[in-house]
């Protein structure tokens, strides 16, 4: 059976875009691949992060996935920091990594710019994600289009490493971008992509916003002045992330949505945008609300850092006798 892995940063309140570029594609993938999905805390805090929030954040994220439809019997469910071997593997790979590579990540360079001073962390942080990826032997990387670079690096930094050593040490991976949902874009500004850090929430659709929020982000999400659902990124960004969003939750092509809409003004279609994802997140959210505070949650959470710790060491073991790290 092929393998798959991903993770999330526990983050701010996670949004309608995470959800569409990688959790709802795990629920579909657990079915056929062997799953790994995490929380991805120490990538967190590359950026500051109040503490108590950030606890908060990660136990969230864990019921967030299971409310989602995560089956912890068809997946390996765990949080990063409690796994020691990925810190440890991102040394050795950021010493066998040029300095240059990572400076040329879209990523850093956006929120770098944000801001005048940021942690050596948000440079190096990649490569820690080469490591989430390489350590358990992946086949497959399903993620937003954001990610992609980050996972042709890990791609990369695998061959490099192999090649160097002259061994199979790391199994190359392959990124898995959903078509048409693989990025999601900002409900005000649809030429920026759906974020948890977005400066204006009205953009933004959170898993947990209540069904008035919803609707009202929905109904004055931007469009043009045509009055036509057609799909045409270019041209009519905003109509054309609705049709997106739309067709991913309905599991519709984008061509039956734009047929079943022909003659809709833009007012019913977004009321029918908005059934559909309050449909879609109001049993996320009561399921989420049943799970929060149950003791199910650490069983899944123990299992998952002893199952993969003990994949993880072979794996740096594997890595650290290569480079000479042994008596
Ligand atoms: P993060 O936390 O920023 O995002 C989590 C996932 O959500 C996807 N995503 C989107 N997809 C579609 N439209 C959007 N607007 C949108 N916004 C976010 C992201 O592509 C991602 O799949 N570095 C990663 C976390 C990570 C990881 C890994 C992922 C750490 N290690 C190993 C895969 C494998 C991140 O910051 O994701």
């Amino acid at each position: 059976m092929k393998r798959i892995l991903t993770g999330l940063q526990p983050t701010g309140c996670i949004t309608l875009g995470n959800y569409i570029g990688a959790i709802k594609q795990m629920v579909e993938y657990q079915e056929k691949y062997e799953s790994f999905i995490f929380v991805a805390d120490m990538h967190a805090i590359t950026v500051p992060q109040d503490p108590e929030s950030l606890s908060f954040n990660i136990r969230n994220l864990i019921a967030i996935y299971l409310a989602c439809g995560i089956d912890p019997k068809k997946n390996t469910i765990f949080i990063q920091s409690e796994n020691l071997y990925h810190a440890n593997v991102s040394w050795i790979l950021e010493c066998l990594t040029p300095y240059g590579e990572l400076g040329r990540m879209t990523q850093f360079k956006d929120k770098s710019k944000k801001n005048k001073s940021f942690s050596a962390g948000l440079y190096t942080y990649p490569v820690l994600m080469a490591s989430d990826i390489l350590l358990y032997d992946v086949d497959y990387v399903p993620t937003g289009q954001d990610q992609k670079q980050h996972v042709e690096l890990a791609r990369n930094i695998a061959e490099r490493v192999n090649k160097k050593y002259k061994e199979n040490i790391f199994k190359i991976p392959e990124p898995l971008i959903g078509k048409h949902g693989a990025k999601i874009y900002d409900l005000v500004n649809p030429d920026k992509k759906m974020s948890k850090s977005s400066d204006n929430p009205k953009g933004v659709i959170y898993l947990m916003d209540d069904e008035k929020t919803i609707r009202k982000k929905i109904m004055s999400a931007t469009t043009d002045s045509e009055m036509k659902v057609i799909y045409d990124p270019d041209n009519k960004p905003g109509i054309s992330n609705l049709i997106t969003i739309y067709s991913v939750l309905s599991n519709k092509t984008i061509k039956a949505v734009e047929k079943k809409f022909k003659d809709s003004n833009y007012g019913e279609f977004k009321r029918a945008v908005a059934d559909l994802v309050v449909s879609v997140l109001i049993p996320i959210q009561e399921k989420y609300n049943k799970l929060i505070d149950s003791k199910k949650l650490d069983k899944i959470l123990d299992d998952g850092r002893d199952k993969t710790s003990l994949m993880a060491f072979e794996k740096y073991d594997k890595l650290k006798k290569a480079v000479g790290l042994h008596r």
